[in-house]
């Protein structure tokens, strides 16, 4: 992997240089922002670093000029202030990552090796085949619909590094997605995304997420009821289309609500996951659901039901939810009251935090039965790599 680094301070080239260099052809060039084009064209690297010098507001028209004439390289940039504001700008401008400064070799040497793991991953995109959509849905609040779309994401992208996840919220009105699989802030979301719509490609899209693993990220929903408003269907139409054509598996977590992004988000999908529970309450929503949905033209090819929080319950069998709704049970997911109030109160997926829970295996064996079923492309099965560990 090429890798230019420009800086106006030719100590601090020396010291990374020093510290990052190993296995990777490194070139530290003396200069401010006149200096990065020329370098660029002279060592066409894959990773550009660039030290400080567009912390001004009248170098960002240049910097971008210069990232959207090279598309396939990645840009690093190291700075000084890093408000929420100038971090957002660099992300739209298609910066892939900020590091504050003052950086140790370490830690740009790990910014450097996730970049070309990126680049890997966008440049494989351009040719791979249109990514498959997956929606969830709950009949009622709290069915776990955040809480299994997040971390069933992140058990595909953990066991398999060829799977490109993305998950996006669209829970416009108070998603909080991100918070269940990690501990960052969002800089971007639905909204500033549907903001820029013209410019979305699958760089940007990859910059605005919250980072959970180099191979899997999550749109955050918008910020405030101000932003949801501004989110139009079209919005998300080409937001869902560019995340198909860009990841192998798009998972949408989707309100109950049927307005009209939620229902272009559902016709997008090619499987619909409704998430319900084993009590009355439940079950007459999702009866209610079920309606609406057929009503909309979606037939049981697409439609899924998961019993989510299942116990044996000696009042209310599958069989009857499945009579009741007229429709196959696709998988019970246990409940484990304590590792999952764990995991959603610490942002660490449950396989993670607990490998052993059995929602964890569930959600493995729901990731090996969406490969088989050609839902993900196989490439290693879930449940060898959890048992050989
Ligand atoms: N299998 C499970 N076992 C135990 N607890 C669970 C399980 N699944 C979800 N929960 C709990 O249920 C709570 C609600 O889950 P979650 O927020 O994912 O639901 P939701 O359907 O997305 O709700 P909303 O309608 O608010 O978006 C979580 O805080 C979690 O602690
Ligand atoms: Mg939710």
């Amino acid at each position: 992997m090429k890798v230019v680094l420009v800086s106006p301070d030719q100590s601090e080239i020396n010291l990374l240089n020093g510290q990052t260099a190993a296995n990777m052809d490194f070139t530290g060039i003396q200069g401010d922002c006149q200096e990065v084009r020329p370098a660029i064209e002279r060592h066409q690297p894959d990773v550009l670093v660039v030290d400080g010098v567009f912390d001004e507001n009248s170098k960002f028209e240049q910097l971008e000029k210069t990232i959207v004439a090279y598309p396939g390289m990645a840009v690093i940039l190291l700075a000084k202030n890093l408000t929420p504001e100038f971090l957002l700008h660099m992300m739209r401008m298609g910066v892939t990552e900020v590091l504050p400064k003052p950086v140790t070799g370490a830690v740009l040497k790990e910014s450097i090796e996730r970049a070309g793991l990126r680049l890997k991953g966008v440049q494989k995109t351009s040719a791979r085949r249109q990514g498959k959509i997956l929606a969830m849905v709950g009949c009622k609040g709290g069915s776990g619909v955040t809480f299994l779309a997040s971390n069933l994401g992140y058990a595909i992208a953990s066991t398999d590094p060829n799977q490109r996840v993305i998950l996006i919220d669209l829970n416009l009105q108070g998603g909080d997605a991100e918070l269940f699989v990690s501990d960052g802030r969002s800089v971007s979301n639905v909204a500033s995304i549907a903001a820029e719509i013209n410019r979305l490609d699958g760089t940007l899209l990859e910059t605005s997420l919250v980072r959970v693993l180099p191979n899997y990220g999550v749109l955050a929903a918008a910020q405030d009821t101000h932003e949801a408003f501004s989110v139009k269907p079209d919005h998300v139409s080409q937001l869902i289309e560019v995340a198909a054509k860009n990841y192998d598996l798009v998972i949408l977590d989707l309100p109950r609500s049927l307005d009209p992004v939620t229902v272009r988000a559902l016709d997008r999908a090619s499987e619909i996951y409704i998430v319900v529970q084993m009590t009355l309450p439940f079950i007459r929503d999702a009866k209610k659901l079920l309606g609406d949905y057929r009503a909309l033209g979606y037939g049981p090819d697409k439609l899924r039901l998961i019993i989510n929080r299942y116990e044996k319950e000696p009042d209310i069998t599958v069989k009857d939810v499945q009579h009741t709704l007229g429709m196959p049970v696709y998988r019970t997911v246990p409940n484990s009251y304590k590792n999952v109030a764990t995991s959603v109160n610490q942002g660490i997926p449950i396989a993670k935090l607990a490998p052993r829970d059995p929602v964890t295996r569930t959600l493995l064996e729901m990731a090996d039965l969406f490969r088989q079923s050609g839902a993900v492309p196989s490439s290693k099965s879930w449940l060898s790599s959890l048992t050989s560990r």
